[in-house]
């Protein structure tokens, strides 16, 4: 297996890395990443004897057209993938998420390789809090801000290149990830850091809004079976029934890092702000034997934590630019 890794430098995609290197160090890696703000070299720093690395933009056609020549599947990461900033300057996101897409398929319809696309459960819009339903693979699409709308554009390239020119390719929509490497623009490592950093946690709006929370590794494990087993042409949602609140997720952080469980801030809401996202995962337990690790919330958010506390020279460098953003913003 040679695999070539979009974004591998980013949160999911340099987890995904780790995680292949330790549960299937036969297969081959190289990373395409830009090194955007989101993506950070150093944290590749020590597996770059194991893995092949290219600084370069899925924009760039010829590049693209070389290493996907030179792979067997593409696992395709790379995207702009923070709500808040495609709703101050969306074009990033249609450039990235949809005409880098758009030259990973033409790549692999030209070479008769083999894509995974990663995507998310954000294309389904939001569901209402007191809906008992969950999105399966048959809902429709309906995104709601320029990042979701684009990755919904990305999706919909895949499945017509696979209807109208026979690509093999599988896609994958995922809730919300945590764990080590996200970067701090991100809710949980925001929160986190501030508390770090001795600030409080920023809560927008009411805090009501629901997030379906799923570790990195257990996405990641998730992608490995459906490299291995999924079937091409086939959507499969990925989620670990980890349905909560944004402000009891706020409160677990607080106690955890041995804090009021009260002290947070209420700031600016997020305009267009999606209220509930939940994943029916029944298509990739049954079909392919999947199940999650990391059952624990509580545990996995601990542990996220300390890697936090033990890794500041990782996040301390993106942290006051972040914070520079959302103050200007009034979140
Ligand atoms: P991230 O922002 O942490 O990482 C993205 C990486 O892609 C960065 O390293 C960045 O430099 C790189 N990149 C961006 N545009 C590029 C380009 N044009 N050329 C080359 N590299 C480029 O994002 P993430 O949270 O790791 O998300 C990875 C993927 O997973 C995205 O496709 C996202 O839509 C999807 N996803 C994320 C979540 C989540 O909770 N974070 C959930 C479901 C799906
Ligand atoms: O559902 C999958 C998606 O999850 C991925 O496709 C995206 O790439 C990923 O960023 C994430 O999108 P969200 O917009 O849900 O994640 P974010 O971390 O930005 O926010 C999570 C929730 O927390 C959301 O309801 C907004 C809220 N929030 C966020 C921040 C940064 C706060 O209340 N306070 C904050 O400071």
């Amino acid at each position: 297996m040679k695999l070539l890794v979009t974004g591998g430098a980013g949160f999911i995609g340099s987890n995904f890395v780790f995680l292949v290197l330790t549960e299937r160090p036969e297969w081959q890696i190289t990373v395409i990443d830009k090194l955007g703000y989101a993506g950070d070299i150093e944290t590749l720093d020590s597996i770059k004897d194991k893995i092949q690395f290219v600084k370069g933009d899925i924009v760039d056609n010829e590049l693209v057209d070389k290493l996907v020549s030179e792979n067997n599947i593409v696992v395709h990461f790379a995207a702009e993938s923070h709500n808040d900033n495609s709703l101050t300057n969306p074009w990033p996101f249609v450039e990235s998420n949809i005409i880098g897409t758009f030259n990973i398929l033409e790549a692999v319809r030209r070479h008769k390789k083999r894509l995974h696309h990663i995507s998310t459960d954000e294309v389904y819009g939001d569901l209402e809090l007191d809906d008992p339903s969950k999105f399966t693979p048959t809902t429709p699409y309906n995104p709601s801000s320029p990042y979701s709308s684009t990755k919904a554009g990305s999706d919909l390239l895949v499945r017509a290149w696979v209807r109208s020119f026979g690509i093999h390719a599988t896609i994958s929509n995922c809730s919300n990830n945590y764990g080590p490497r996200q970067h701090v623009e991100k809710f949980i490592p925001r929160q986190i850091t501030e508390i770090l950093e001795g600030r409080k946690p920023k809560l927008y709006g009411t805090g009501e809004n629901v997030r379906d929370w799923i570790h990195v590794d257990d996405h990641n494990s998730a992608v490995i079976a459906i490299i291995e087993k999924g079937v091409s042409g086939e959507t499969y949602l990925i989620g670990a029934n980890g349905e909560k609140n944004n402000k009891s997720v706020i409160e677990t952080i607080l106690k955890l890092m041995g804090k009021p469980m009260d002290e947070y801030e209420h700031v600016n809401d997020r305009p267009g702000h999606d209220l509930r996202y939940a994943i029916d995962n029944s298509k990739l337990t049954s079909e392919l034997g999947w199940k999650p690790k990391y059952t624990d919330f509580e545990e996995g958010l601990k542990q996220t934590i300390d890697w936090y506390r033990n890794n500041a020279s990782w996040w301390q460098k993106q942290k006051s630019e972040t914070e520079s953003k959302y103050a200007e913003l009034g979140r």
